[in-house]
């Protein structure tokens, strides 16, 4: 079987942009392939956190994402700071990374604009670890969202550069992406994330969506509820697209061109579409919060089975790199 990889960061509550943008796919493929998520919490400390609360949002990741589906018996989800090989070999392919793929990363240059006091080495460097993380594992498929792309095209050139160099060791991965890989915000504005403000949490209740959702914009050219609209560019109907079927959605739109329908019909119909979807999701994670101990464990015996992957994948590289005392070998 070949192997899927992915990882998660744990800084914050999930929302419908991680679920729909990918974990539905990890939910989908993971028994096609064997399958690792992992929380990479070492990912997550590059920008600013708190530390008495870093243990607690991991085991709440975890529980989120068997909500969600992730299955216990069949994938392997870990704790990435708890495996030493990530680390090891982001060093190694550090070496063999120009600086100039690095400083092309969007994703570095926007979060350095975010958190502009505190750009550190690990912050431009996360897109190494990220390819430690799958080259690891010798992923060979990577499901993420559209702004994961340039990241795994950089882990091909990082392993055809190692491979180039020392000999063929790492596959070359594709990443797989949803039908909807970019979810927008809130505003309407930027793409749904954590630390912009602009989301739906995946445990909002009804009475959260609604009030998140009654405020949220619609088409800026329909002003009275006479106007007709232009589903196409209104956001309010993008999210239709992840939860509304398909007939029902169509005469949404149909109502949206004709003015037959308002705004506040169309975002009554969104909530109850997003609860039927989410609702579940809530219940399972509800009666998991019981099992907090369970997890723990079954999180602890996974991170010792990649301890095992790792350590194999690092004596290959050391091996090849003539890192390894030649009268151990
Ligand atoms: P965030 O960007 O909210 O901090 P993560 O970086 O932990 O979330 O991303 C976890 C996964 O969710 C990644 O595969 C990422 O590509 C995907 N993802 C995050 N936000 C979105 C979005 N708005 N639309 C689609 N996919 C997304
Ligand atoms: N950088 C990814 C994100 O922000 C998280 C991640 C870390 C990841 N390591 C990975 C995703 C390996 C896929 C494969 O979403």
């Amino acid at each position: 079987m070949k192997v899927l990889f992915t990882g998660i960061q744990p800084t914050g509550e999930l929302h419908i942009g991680n679920y729909f943008g990918a974990i539905k796919n990890w939910v989908r493929l993971q028994h096609q392939y064997e399958t690792y998520v992992s929380i990479v919490d070492l990912h997550a400390i590059t920008i600013p956190y708190e530390p008495s609360e870093m243990q607690n949002r991991i085991l709440n990741l975890a529980l989120n994402l068997y909500a969600c589906g992730i299955d216990r018996e069949n994938t392997t989800l870990f704790v990435q700071s708890e495996v030493p090989g990530h680390a090891d070999l982001t060093w190694i392919f550090n070496t063999v990374t120009p600086l100039g793929d690095l400083e092309r990363m969007t994703q570095f240059k926007d979060k350095a604009r975010q958190h502009r006091k505190n750009v550190n080495v690990g912050l431009f460097d996360y897109p190494v670890l990220q390819a430690s993380d799958i080259l690891l594992y010798k992923g060979e498929v990577v499901p993420v969202g559209e702004d994961q792309v340039q990241h795994i095209e950089l882990t091909r050139e990082i392993a055809r550069r190692f491979n180039a160099r020392f000999g063929n060791t790492f596959p070359e991965c594709k990443e797989i992406l949803t039908e909807t890989p970019r979810i927008m915000g809130l505003d309407g504005e930027s793409k749904m994330s954590k630390s912009k403000n602009n989301h739906i949490g995946l445990l909002d209740d009804k009475e959260t969506l609604w009030k998140k959702i009654s405020v949220a914009k619609t088409d800026p050219a329909r002003i009275r509820r006479n106007d007709p609209g232009n589903p196409d560019i209104c956001n309010i109907f993008s999210y239709h697209r992840l939860v509304t079927p398909e007939e029902e959605r169509k005469e949404i739109a149909e109502g949206c061109r004709t003015a037959g329908i308002g705004c506040i019909d169309c975002k009554k119909r969104l909530v109850e579409n997003m609860h039927r979807e989410l609702g579940p999701i809530q219940e399972r994670y509800n009666e998991l919060l019981l099992e907090k101990d369970t997890i723990a464990d079954i999180l602890e015996s996974n991170n010792e089975h990649c301890r095992e992957v790792a350590k194999s994948t690092i004596l290959e590289v050391k091996e090849k790199m003539g890192l390894k005392p030649v009268w151990k070998i």
